[in-house]
């Protein structure tokens, strides 16, 4: 058993502004416990978080990962999230190096093909167009969950861009619900990057049905 970060440096504040972890968050340290060992083997580089929140993911990751070379990077648009990440890192004896931006959008030239481990649980619960696109102007905890059209609309971009990301050996961990049409993303990401998809956990939690996707290249 690997314990769940320590977060009780995080404020009631925090907890307004940022996604506190939840039963998606839970469910995605489950599937990387899961696959700990196959993790560590592959003695990744560079480990990259899309949507940081509080940072317990990369925390936990880096607790499963122990004492490695590894880089973290970590982005949120919301600068509050950035943040509390920072803070997770330093709390947890993990080195987080936290970025506010859009997705990876200044990391895309950069680290092309040289990410060993990408990690997104993304705001994927389906809403109107209109109140995506305010969530994400915000910056606030709303873009924590408004996925607009199938929930996928922030999803969506940044599936354009993982493939070239991904390094040789790189996988892809994204959390999606049925919601989010998982058989249509499976497809598509097979059919425009040959990126196999394997369902690596998935939970039922209220409502939801809850899943960890893990992607990685067919020509291993
Ligand atoms: C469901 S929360 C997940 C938080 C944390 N990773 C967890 O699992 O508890 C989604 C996170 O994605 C961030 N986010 C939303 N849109 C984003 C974007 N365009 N670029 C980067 N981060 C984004 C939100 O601010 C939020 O922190």
């Amino acid at each position: 058993m690997i314990p769940t970060p320590d977060l009780s440096h995080l404020t009631e504040q925090d907890k307004l502004h940022v996604y506190d972890p939840a039963e998606d968050t839970f469910l995605f340290l489950d599937a990387l416990e899961q696959d700990a060992e196959d993790l560590k083997g592959e003695k990744p580089l560079i480990c990259l978080e899309i949507g940081s929140g509080s940072g317990c993911v990369s925390a936990f990751i880096g607790s499963i990962l122990g004492s490695t070379n590894t880089l973290y990077l970590c982005t949120d648009i919301n600068n509050r999230a950035s943040d509390c990440t920072h803070r997770t890192g330093r709390h947890n004896k993990i080195p987080l190096d936290p970025i506010t931006c859009d997705l990876a959008r200044p990391l895309l030239k950069r680290l092309q093909r040289s990410v060993d481990i990408i990690l997104f649980n993304p705001p994927y619960v389906p809403t109107e167009s209109e109140e995506v696109l305010s969530a994400q102007l915000g910056r606030g905890i709303s873009g924590s969950w408004a996925g607009g059209t199938n929930g996928m609309e922030v999803t969506n971009r940044f599936l354009e861009t993982v493939e070239a990301l991904l390094s040789e050996r790189g996988k892809f961990y994204l959390v999606t619900l049925d919601g989010n049409d998982v058989p249509e993303i499976r497809e598509r990401m097979f059919r425009a990057f040959r990126l196999q998809c394997q369902i690596v956990a998935q939970r039922r939690a209220g409502i939801e049905n809850l899943h960890i996707l893990q992607f990685s290249r067919v020509n291993r």
